[in-house]
């Protein structure tokens, strides 16, 4: 599997973008399949990689699944769940695994799931999923690197405050809530559009959900859920991300099968540092900037503030902006490990702490780099569609994981890129 990139930049991008459905939605609502019997069917579901380990790890417990890849569409049907163990090799691969262990309790009464580990961009702990699972009347042991829990007699309803805001770990709640005996409040709730999704789907499942994308979510417990069919969110990274690939090579893109409401703050920051998105009947239009863009500073913060999957890609584009931008990154403790590939690029950032003081240069150069995390390794695609000369991207791995077919997306906009070989 070739693991490198490589792009000559300098050639602004235009033309159309297709955006994918959201990977942060698609992956919970795989997960929601395990809380019925009943066949669900998710549409407009991404190809991604990562879509790929939650469907290994659902048919591990017997789910089967019917998938139409040309189409984007899966049916899953858990008539009954044979196994509850989520295996390290599967979960190590993909943190996200850990949204099983909610459905999984709720309907089986147990579930053993390996603990998964950190990874790059952090520690990423879950002690606010077992936390909450605990209030709902769970068990949960740690016992060599597996989360063993237990709820024999069932869930119970309860009120759970979040120490911290979770999006997983809202959503796992939410979902094993949607099966205990009576209320839930989760208080301090996350309120990202894929937690949104995610209820929706549930209601639509027959799930009793109110205050989604509210700070406290409110679910009485049903005994069953039924049938249902769901089109999966669009992608709000994706779409920030190409809107970024755009500007950043001087071009302008329209984005389809998206909408301008996904990353309204985003947009809030183009609109300061001189860009102006413009929502079409289908999706977005990003202009041709007129001018080199201000530097502005930016703190990522959950939702409805600034997307932290997106800090990375800010900072490519702020490297040459008109003056400076300081970054602060609220959510993770170490995401900011695209900063040396960038200054390899020549981009001039300091980090301090929480913080990166990004000075805008005039050029990047292309240059050898290193990709080391989803969202870090898309940031130096950004860059190197903007640098002079040639960048070849090692580890691109990561970036299949998150963004479908990006190859294709970006040469159908005049992007010179290429996968190739390693030697
Ligand atoms: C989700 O991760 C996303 N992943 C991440 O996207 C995203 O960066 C993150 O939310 C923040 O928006 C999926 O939705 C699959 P959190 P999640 O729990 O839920 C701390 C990508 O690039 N925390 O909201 O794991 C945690 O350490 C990925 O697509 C605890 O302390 O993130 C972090 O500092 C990367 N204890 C903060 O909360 C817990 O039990 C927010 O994490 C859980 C989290």
């Amino acid at each position: 599997m070739p693991s490198k990139v490589r792009i000559i930049g300098g050639t602004p991008l235009q033309g159309k973008i297709r955006i994918s459905g959201a990977k942060n939605a698609a992956l919970p609502l795989m997960t929601a399949s395990l809380l019925t019997d009943k066949p669900l069917t998710l549409s407009n579901v991404p190809n991604l990689a990562d879509i790929n380990s939650m469907a290994e790890l659902l048919t591990q417990f017997g789910v089967s699944i019917s998938s139409d890849k040309v189409e984007q569409v899966y049916t899953f049907k858990a008539e009954t769940i044979q196994s509850t163990l989520a295996p390290y090799d599967i979960v190590n691969k993909m943190r996200a695994s850990i949204l099983v262990l909610g459905p999984l309790v709720a309907r089986c009464g147990q579930a053993k799931v390996s603990l998964p580990g950190g990874c790059a961009i952090g520690t990423r702990p879950v002690d606010i999923h077992l936390k909450g699972l605990r209030d709902l009347g769970a068990e949960i042991e740690i016992s060599e690197g597996y989360i063993i829990a237990r709820a024999p007699s069932g869930l119970v309803g309860t009120s759970i405050t979040m120490p911290l805001i979770s999006v997983t770990g809202t959503e796992n709640l939410m979902m094993a809530a949607c099966l205990a005996k009576g209320e839930t409040r989760l208080i301090n709730a996350a309120r990202e559009p894929e937690v949104i999704d995610l209820a929706n789907c549930l209601i639509g499942m027959g799930a009793q959900i109110q205050g989604a994308g509210t700070d406290t979510i409110t679910i009485q417990g049903v005994d069953s859920l039924n049938e249902h069919t769901h089109q999966v969110i669009p992608d709000r990274i994706e779409t920030g991300t190409y809107a970024m690939a755009s500007i950043i090579t001087g071009g302008s893109l329209e984005l389809t099968h998206t909408s301008l409401e996904l990353i309204q703050s985003l947009s809030g920051v183009l609109h300061q540092a001189g860009i102006e998105l413009q929502a079409t009947e289908n999706g977005i239009f990003v202009p041709a900037p007129s001018e080199t863009i201000q530097g502005i500073d930016i703190m990522t913060e959950p939702f409805p503030g600034f997307a932290t999957d997106l800090q990375a890609q800010v900072m490519a584009l702020m490297a040459v902006c008109n003056g400076a931008s300081m970054i602060t990154e609220t959510i993770f403790e170490n995401r900011f490990m695209h900063v040396p590939e960038l200054c390899r690029m020549g981009a001039n950032i300091t980090v301090h702490g929480a913080s990166a003081l990004v000075r805008g240069v005039k050029n990047l150069n292309g240059a050898p780099v290193m990709a080391t995390d989803l969202r870090a390794s898309v940031c130096l695609v950004l860059a190197a569609l903007a640098a002079r000369g040639e960048t070849t991207i090692s580890r691109v791995y990561h970036l299949d994981r998150g963004y479908e077919r990006v190859e294709d997306k970006l040469r159908n906009c005049g992007a010179t890129i290429e996968r190739i070989d390693t030697i």
